[in-house]
């Protein structure tokens, strides 16, 4: 019945004019009765009301009551200007905001994104080996993050912990790059003395206006809202840059200090690297593997006793834990890197052209080091026993080649 006595009030001039007009026509017909064309026209049109009476009643009736409803719910209205009374009263937005920047700015918001979420952990698990789960349940995660149409909060806040080595930075960038997603991409170890850190991020307040002496992280996301942000170990960041963070991650933006003008990071993926609390959530993993609610409230002890702030541990959507690498997940490792290595010398690696003995003994090499060896040495391991003779072989002229070991050497020979 609503739109009913909003039509009325809106009506109820209409309504109060025809009736008058009935009226004045009908005084016009008895007491001016001399023969114009006016009267011509005015007389027809009573004539035609009185030849069919019922007609007219059935109009006039409900023109009253129009009229009726529509003076009585304006009166409500002007007396109770702030109440919904009325039908056509003001929107509170109208009357408390300017509701038109609001719904501009709404129409800001990102749109509902949808991707294909087997389809990026198939990208991410062909690159980051070894960490099946972690990749698949990065990729469930962001698919729902980003179908989400309204958040007003980044798409994401992850934290990777695990030990060093494991592919966690190289998760992030891979990530960035499957989604076709700017890196940007901090070293948290730079900040880990305070007051200078935030100005490197957020700008400095010093600036004049139009100055640009932008924060990297705010110039990043102003240039790129939809970067995947990388705080690689974040934990060595001073606790007052990492707070600086919090608005990002609960309000939706982040403030440069030179302009105050807010940028939004609403559309970001912020990932956080971490190799603090290793072991315990190693142990954690194993005993929680089926129980996931279990398995966050321990291991988000398990950050805070290795001192990581409440804040933030509170603020993440999601804690991903990196296995250590073993097995046959060392090899293909090193197999990459070696491919990658060859690559980077301008050359070729024939189809199963690394010898096994040379992947076997760098994984003993490795092991060698004990527990704490990770990618990086198999990185430096593959550099010191290949380079030289990958730039022997360049020299030579070849273009493609196999590793062999020979005598404990490994030698780069021409593919056929
Ligand atoms: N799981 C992995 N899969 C493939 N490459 C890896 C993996 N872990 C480490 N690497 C290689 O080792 C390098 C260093 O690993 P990184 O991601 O920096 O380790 P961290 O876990 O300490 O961040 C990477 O750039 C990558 O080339
Ligand atoms: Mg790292």
């Amino acid at each position: 019945m609503r739109w009913l006595g909003s039509l009325a009030t809106r009506l109820m001039p209409v309504a109060f004019l025809l009736i008058a007009a009935i009226a004045v026509a009908q005084f016009w017909l008895q007491h001016a009765p001399s023969s114009t064309a006016l009267d011509d026209a005015v007389h027809h049109v009573t004539g035609f009301l009185h030849g069919h009476a019922w007609w007219a009643l059935g109009m006039a009736i409900p023109l009253w009551l129009l009229f009726f409803l529509g003076y009585f719910r304006e009166r409500q209205r002007l007396a109770f200007p702030d109440s919904s009374v009325g039908g056509y009263f003001m929107d509170i937005l109208d009357r408390l905001t300017n509701r038109s920047a609001l719904e501009a700015r709404l129409a800001e918001q990102p749109d509902a994104v949808f991707i294909d979420a087997e389809q990026l952990a198939l990208t991410l698990k062909s690159k980051v080996i070894g960490q099946d789960a972690v990749c698949d349940d990065m990729a469930a995660q962001i698919r729902r993050r980003l179908a989400l149409k309204q958040r007003g909060k980044p798409v994401g806040v992850f934290l990777l912990a695990g030990p060093p080595g494991t592919g966690k930075t190289y998760l992030a960038k891979c990530l960035g790059s499957s989604l076709q997603r700017r890196l940007l991409h901090f070293d948290m170890t730079q900040f880990a003395s305070g007051g200078h850190g935030a100005t490197q991020l957020f700008g400095s307040s010093k600036g004049y206006v139009g100055s640009d002496n932008y924060g990297k992280l705010t110039a990043g996301l102003r240039d790129a809202p939809d970067a995947v942000v990388l705080l690689d170990e974040i934990e060595k960041a001073h606790s007052d840059v990492q707070k600086n963070f919090l608005t990002a991650w609960n309000d939706g933006f982040i403030t440069e200090a030179s302009d105050g003008k807010q940028i939004s990071t609403t559309q970001a993926i912020f990932i956080l690297t971490t190799n603090a609390a290793t072991d315990a959530l190693q142990s954690l993993i194993d005993q929680h593997k089926n129980d996931a609610d279990e398995l966050r409230r321990t291991s988000t002890n398990a950050l805070r006793e290795s001192g990581f702030a409440p804040e933030i541990i509170n603020r993440l959507d999601r804690i991903f834990i990196f296995r250590p690498l073993s097995g046959l997940d060392i090899a293909r490792v090193t197999a990459l890197e070696i491919e990658a290595m060859i690559k980077g010398y301008g050359l070729d690696v024939a189809r199963g052209g690394i010898d096994p003995e040379l992947l076997l003994d760098m994984m003993r090499r490795q092991g060698r080091l004990g527990s704490g060896a990770s990618a990086r040495d198999i990185v430096r391991l593959a550099e010191e026993s290949i380079a030289d003779t990958l730039i022997d072989a360049k020299q030579k002229g070849h273009s493609k080649v196999s590793l062999v070991a020979v005598d404990g050497r490994v030698v780069a020979r021409p593919a056929a």
